[in-house]
């Protein structure tokens, strides 16, 4: 058959102004129901809400309204059965439905179109579905951040160089280091919440795109499927996909959270760097180096990124010259969300069991806290309190004993007071106290410092902040 080439009379649920049906392309480019077929239990859900409203309002008779329950319970249990069979023909999930319905309870399922679009259809099942990711994710990110919680708790005081260029700055400490993490998986928590809020409105009621004549109660069908208001503007509900965007972006922010994190993993368990190792359970072997350990569970964390921002642009660029209300174009929408949903949730996963299964090396950490000077603003420090030298020069005067340091090998800590003297008689002995990398981490008192004291109680801090039971709405 020629793609050109009808084959088979017009769909019966809008086909009649039709002669013929669409060509073998046009079924193609047409169909959604490869992928919407995941709205199936949102779709059955706002079906639900919308016959018991139309029953309440005396627009369809309590018989109707009981044979559409039945039918929809015996839809969804085909459908998570897998014995449902979905067809290209009947476009979406919404006619797929239908259409079984038609063939389980006969007329009355064509009344259960009353007062609906699929517009107004397809956006509420879409925001149910996305609420139900935010709701996913957010419990994978609390995960996270236990396990991160957890790490932090056990190495408040394991020493290793903070960074900054990659270039060794100040002495750390590792719990230090994985609650920066914590804060990040925290605010993107917020942004979720945030997004949750906007979304948490029903589109259902507004029809095509201009409201209905029949005497529906909006209010009722968002209170059933726990929103808390129905939209106020037909055409904005029909037409917004904000909550998608706003879903995109989060995930974006979060997926850069989770690749930087990721990266630190491949840098921390490199042969250079030795801080961690990753388990079995998260890393791979090499088919031709008997000896390698790859770290692909971050590396592919990682790269999802690229997929999850990919995922916003597309949907950004969907929506940015269509006109109001409903365009087609907005079948689009699903593929990015599911992707991005799926491969943020995807590497959530595997850096929550990598964070939980690595181990840390100390030893490795420690012996490169203390190279390349980290404590040099210690020294500068030291010279400010108690010397009294106005920052600026003991910046100077540091300068040149790290340069005497360097060129006789040695670390600050190594060279003598005569030869520390020699640049500046106003070190005196009681300096040695502050050149240490232990002494440099436990000075960091100020608040957000990384001294452990401070971290035990950043820790305990965060378990009540984070890990106390969701918060309520
Ligand atoms: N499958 C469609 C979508 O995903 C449902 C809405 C169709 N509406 C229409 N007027 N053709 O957007």
């Amino acid at each position: 058959m020629s793609p050109n080439d009808t084959h088979k009379s017009a769909n019966a649920q809008w086909g009649g102004r039709f002669t013929s049906g669409p060509s073998e392309v046009m079924e193609r480019i047409n169909a959604s129901i490869g992928f919407d077929q995941r709205f199936f239990a949102h779709d059955i859900a706002g079906s639900r809400a919308h016959a018991r409203m139309l029953v309440a309002q005396g627009i369809l008779s309590d018989e109707d309204g009981q044979a559409i329950e039945d039918g929809l319970d015996k839809i969804s249990q085909e459908i998570e059965s897998g014995g449902f069979d979905f067809s290209a023909a009947l476009e979406d999930i919404h006619m797929n439905i239908e259409s079984r319905l038609r063939e389980l309870v006969g007329d009355a399922a064509g009344r259960l179109h009353t007062a609906r679009s699929r517009n107004d259809q397809v956006a509420t099942d879409f925001r149910l579905w996305v609420r139900d990711e935010i709701d996913a994710i957010d419990a994978q990110l609390q995960g996270l951040q236990a396990a991160l919680i957890e790490k932090a708790d056990a190495h408040a005081g394991t020493i290793m160089p903070g960074f900054t260029h990659l270039q060794t700055a100040q002495p750390v400490t590792f719990g230090h280091h994985l609650l920066a993490y914590v804060e990040m998986f925290g605010r993107d928590r917020g942004r979720l919440a945030d997004a949750r809020a906007r979304l948490n409105e029903s589109p259902l009621g507004a029809g095509a795109l201009a409201g209905t004549s029949f005497p529906i109660d909006r209010e009722a069908t968002a209170a059933s499927l726990g929103f808390d208001r129905p939209m106020a503007n037909s055409l904005d509900a029909v037409s917004d996909r904000d909550f998608a965007l706003e879903f995109l972006s989060t995930t974006a922010i979060c997926a850069t959270h989770v690749s930087r994190f990721a990266e630190e993993l491949v840098v921390w368990c490199s042969h250079g760097f030795g801080f961690i190792s990753l388990s079995d359970a998260y890393t791979t072997g090499s088919s031709m180096m008997p000896q390698k350990r790859n770290p692909d569970a971050a590396e592919l964390s990682r790269a999802k990124t690229g997929r999850v921002y990919g995922a916003l642009i597309g949907l950004l660029t969907v929506m940015k010259g269509l006109p109001l209300a409903y365009s087609k174009d907005m079948q689009e929408d699903k593929e990015p969300v599911f992707d991005a949903a799926d491969s943020l949730s995807l590497a959530l996963a595997a850096t929550a069991g990598m964070v939980t299964d690595m181990t840390a090396v100390p030893e490795n950490m420690m012996a490169a806290a203390g190279k390349g000077h980290s404590t040099a603003t210690d020294l500068a420090d030291w010279l400010v309190r108690v010397a009294g030298v106005p920052f600026r020069d003991a910046h100077g005067i540091t300068g040149a004993v790290v340069a005497l340091a360097d060129k006789k090998g040695v670390t600050l800590a190594e060279l003598s007071l005569a030869e520390m003297q020699g640049v500046d008689e106003r070190i005196s002995a009681e300096v040695f106290d502050v050149l240490t990398v232990e002494a440099s981490v436990a000075s960091r008192t100020s608040f957000g410092g990384t001294a452990p004291d401070n971290v035990r109680a950043a820790v305990a801090a965060a378990r009540s902040l984070f890990l106390t039971p969701a918060r309520s709405e």
